[in-house]
């Protein structure tokens, strides 16, 4: 026989089975919006993310005027490479000045060779003058392109676009590209 007391409280256990069931319910619902959400904006999420650039095509600091100054007075004027965006900062005659390094005979990747103090392309043999990156020998038919360089504030800026390069037609260093003077 089924008291009136233990009535209440198989009731009251039916209760609180009933919001369980609910609760577990309501969790399993949320829980797989949340992965599903996840799993969608996994998926688009790439196609928003905007990757910062740092090689070719890019507006490049390169430091402080006077450190770099100070750099090529230590080193005779060495050419300082940056192999990601493909350029050589040089000291032209009074200027800091950017040279791509591609060679304007057939595109090799133009290396700096300390032995030789000059530009030597492994490819055919062309020769450019360290400082001007003028052509001192071989195929090359013009002195390697240059980029556009800034100083902003005292921290020199490289403009590696290549759409926007300065193309020199004259084999002789023209003070008409320097952009950013020693002084
Ligand atoms: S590509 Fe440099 S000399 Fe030919």
């Amino acid at each position: 026989m089924i008291r009136p007391h233990d009535e209440s409280s198989l009731k009251a256990g039916g209760l609180i089975a009933r919001l369980k069931r609910r609760q577990l319910l309501r969790m399993g619902f949320l829980g797989g919006t949340l992965l599903a959400v996840s799993e969608i904006g996994g998926v688009f999420l790439p196609f928003f993310w905007v990757n910062k650039i740092t090689g070719l095509g890019g507006k490049v600091g390169v430091g402080n005027k006077a450190e770099i100054l100070a750099k090529f007075q230590a080193t005779k004027a060495a050419p300082i490479l940056y192999t990601e965006s493909k350029f050589f900062l040089i000291h032209a005659p009074g200027a800091i000045a950017a040279a791509y390094r591609r060679c304007t005979h057939l595109g090799c990747a133009v290396p700096w060779t300390p032995a030789e103090d000059q530009f030597h392309c492994p490819c055919h043999g062309s020769l450019f003058d360290k400082n001007t990156a003028t052509v001192k020998g071989g195929p090359a038919p013009r002195p390697l392109d240059l980029f556009h360089v800034s100083d902003q504030g005292g921290s020199i800026v490289v403009d590696t676009n290549p759409l926007d390069l300065m193309v020199r037609s004259g084999n002789a260093w023209d003070p008409a590209h320097v952009e950013v003077t020693d002084a």
